[in-house]
């Protein structure tokens, strides 16, 4: 078997409560393969959005160690993780961390910019238009729907072909139209490009086309099921 393109060995994530600090992970091992498509589920509040942030370097481990394309985030400083997922990572977070006074296309630029592409904005505008927002690239968050900005954060996590994409909820906001277009936007990633996927959904359709899901309860993993073991 190929070695993970993500691992998770051991990890606890404590983070510091109103009463003290709160352990909300407890001793986490996971693996990911390459090219596979992870699904996280659980109830809320089980520490799915959590995990996620782990797994981007986004919150740090309080023990335990996490491992990208076979470097340790762990032991990264602050710039070495926000350079290694500008050039691998995508994330699109629950509450989609849009740039307010970015327009659509601008929020997706950026990142694109950021990363070197000359052709920034044309790409940006290609991947608008791929999550049916080709109409909307000159407006603002504050002027677009729930789901429209949903759509954007995903249109921004993809647009640089990351190895790895982090998903929370990415269709939470879309009716059926909207999120089987998003559907087809991260399975395209993972089929043209080998992107591995980690998905957190409570949306039945969604879990159903990942390779495997994996159900946390109450910050431990507690049940694993494989979707599509015959392929
Ligand atoms: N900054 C924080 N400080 C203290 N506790 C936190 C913090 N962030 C999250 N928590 C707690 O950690 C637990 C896990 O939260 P998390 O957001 O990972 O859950 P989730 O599974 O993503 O839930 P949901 O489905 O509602 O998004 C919750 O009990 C939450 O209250
Ligand atoms: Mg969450």
């Amino acid at each position: 078997m190929a070695d993970p393109i993500l691992s998770l060995a051991d990890v606890t994530l404590t983070l510091a409560g109103n009463a003290g600090p709160v352990e909300i992970l407890h001793g986490i091992t996971l693996d990911v393969t390459p090219g596979e498509t992870l699904g996280l589920i659980g109830p809320s509040g089980s520490g799915k959005s959590s995990l996620l942030m782990l797994m981007g370097g986004l919150e740090r481990a309080s023990s335990g160690r996490v491992t990208a394309l076979g470097h340790d985030l762990t032991a990264m400083n602050e710039d070495q993780l926000a350079r290694f997922r500008r050039d691998h990572m995508g994330v699109v977070f629950q509450s989609f961390h849009l740039i307010p006074t970015m327009t659509a296309l601008e929020n997706v630029a950026t990142p694109l910019e950021l990363a070197g592409h000359r052709d920034a904005f044309d790409r940006a505008a290609e991947e608008l238009r791929t999550v049916g927002l080709g109409a909307r690239m000159d407006h603002y968050p504050n002027q677009m729907s729930g789901g429209e900005q949903q759509r954007v954060a995903l249109a921004r996590a993809a647009a640089p072909r990351p190895h790895i994409l982090l998903a929370d909820e990415p269709t939470g906001n879309l009716d059926g139209a909207n999120g089987a277009a998003i559907m087809d936007l991260l399975f395209g990633l993972r089929d043209r490009h080998g992107a591995t996927l980690v998905l957190v959904t409570h949306a039945a359709d969604l879990a159903a086309r990942c390779d495997r899901v994996v159900r946390l309860a109450d910050g431990r993993i507690a049940g694993e099921e494989a979707r599509r073991a015959a392929e």
